[in-house]
């Protein structure tokens, strides 16, 4: 009976031929997180559900309403991972890394799972690639984890992307400005729409993302929190700015960037695109100088941020695949010849050539067919061990060669692509 089974909503599959692009990205990313001394990190998929709720914070839309969180057989509640921060400050402390020179800097690609509703961009598997730079309170941290991003951005020609970056102060200075900023919308709370009005208590910042078109009206004459920056707070995101100008990094101030996430203080930043639409951020992040102690570890800063690989690949469209290098296929002409081929086609990937040989016990005539769909530029056609031809795909052409050469000389790609210019 056909079943009618499909990936389950907000999932997708990553066919071959999207998967080439993915690991493209993947590729850059690593290059350059590699070259500025990050090093790669694997934490599971699912946690404990209690380190999200205190890491994220109770108050988000993620944890209030987009985990997947479900009771193991010891009936131990588990999540899984929605974002990857609050699972290496985990590791952090779990492993000791504030013995290790400071601060110790992470990256990490794979999937993430947040339970909202699907549309162009917003997926309920995602994968993210992020850095964490743990154990510092210098804004020089903050400006080279910006330059990064906007760095790989610009690498991966993600286009049309702008920099938005803010300050929400140190969690005392937070503090005394959130209440101030609950008591300019409570006076407004008549105006405001349920979803924002309730909020007044639990997280008033969210009020400077509401879409209503009132709520928007009255966040225009609200207290900012960068206009309320003071002391070591201010000196900070001005030392922060200072090293994005010296770097050639434009932004602009905005004064009510929040993102969704509790741990943020000081820095905060939004890398948005025009090509996404309503979802708009390709990636951000910011600095988490209390995760690390509220998680039950030592005192210390640290800030980091992380992209959407299905962000970037919205952004950019098509333009990400990559053209294939010249691929060989082993044909052979007779049964003894294709059973050497094999081995041939072996030895030529060992060198380097990608090459692939017949898997179906097809004639000669089914080979070569085979090889011209699967894109093969050379067929390399054996007769018997010592003689056979070259044959150029595109072309027609072809020379006879004896391949007891290939298997003899250091160098079978160079021997191969010389006998290719004859052809
Ligand atoms: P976030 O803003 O929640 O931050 O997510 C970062 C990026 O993940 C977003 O900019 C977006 O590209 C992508 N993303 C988030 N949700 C979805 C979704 N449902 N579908 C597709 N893409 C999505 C964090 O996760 C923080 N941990 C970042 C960070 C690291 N802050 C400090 N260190």
């Amino acid at each position: 009976v056909a079943s009618k089974f499909q990936a389950p909503r907000g999932t997708f599959d990553v066919l071959p031929a999207e998967s080439q692009a993915r690991g493209q990205i993947q590729a850059i990313a690593s290059r350059l997180l590699d070259s500025a001394g990050y090093e790669r990190i694997e934490t599971p998929a699912f946690e404990y559900t209690d380190l999200f709720e205190r890491g994220v914070g109770r108050s988000t839309d993620i944890v209030r309403k987009e985990m997947f969180t479900f009771d193991d057989k010891g009936k131990r509640s588990l999540t899984l991972r929605p974002e990857g921060t609050a699972p290496i400050c985990r590791a952090y402390i779990e492993h000791g890394m504030h013995k290790l020179a400071q601060p110790v800097k992470l990256y990490y690609t794979g999937p993430f799972f947040r339970h909202e509703r699907p549309q162009s961009g917003r997926h309920r598997q995602f994968h993210q690639i992020g850095i964490e730079a743990i154990g510092t309170d210098s804004p020089a941290a903050d400006a080279e984890a910006i330059v990064l991003l906007d760095r790989l951005l610009k690498d991966l020609d993600v286009p049309g992307v702008a920099l938005k970056i803010g300050s929400l102060g140190s969690p005392d200075a937070r503090h005394v400005y959130v209440k101030r900023l609950a008591e300019y919308l409570r006076k407004w709370e008549a105006d405001l729409p349920d979803g924002v009005s309730e909020r007044i208590d639990l997280n008033p910042l969210r009020a400077f993302d509401s879409k209503d078109p009132r709520t928007k009206e009255i966040m225009a004459g609200a207290p900012t929190m960068i206009a309320a920056l003071e002391g070591e707070d201010a000196e900070h995101f001005d030392a922060v700015c200072a090293h994005l100008d010296i770097s050639g990094v434009s932004f602009t101030v905005d004064p009510t960037l929040v993102r969704g996430l509790d741990y943020y203080s000081r820095t905060t930043f939004s890398f948005v695109c025009e090509e996404l639409g309503a979802v708009s951020e390709v990636g951000g992040g910011g600095r988490y100088d209390g995760l690390v102690e509220q998680l039950g570890g030592p005192s210390v800063g640290a800030v980091g941020w992380a992209v959407g690989v299905e962000r970037i690949l919205l952004a950019k469209g098509e333009s990400v695949s990559q053209p294939k290098g010249d691929l060989y296929f082993v044909a052979g002409t007779n049964r003894d010849a294709r059973q050497i081929a094999p081995a041939v086609a072996d030895w030529l990937r060992w060198a380097g050539a990608a090459t692939e040989s017949d898997l179906a016990e097809r004639g000669l005539r089914g080979q070569l067919k085979h090889a011209n769909r699967i894109g093969a530029k050379w067929a390399l056609i054996l007769n018997e061990w010592t003689a056979g031809e070259l044959r150029n795909m595109e072309t027609g052409g072809q020379i006879e060669v004896d391949a007891t050469e290939l298997l003899q000389t250091g160098d079978p790609v160079g021997l191969l692509r010389e006998w290719g210019q004859e052809t």
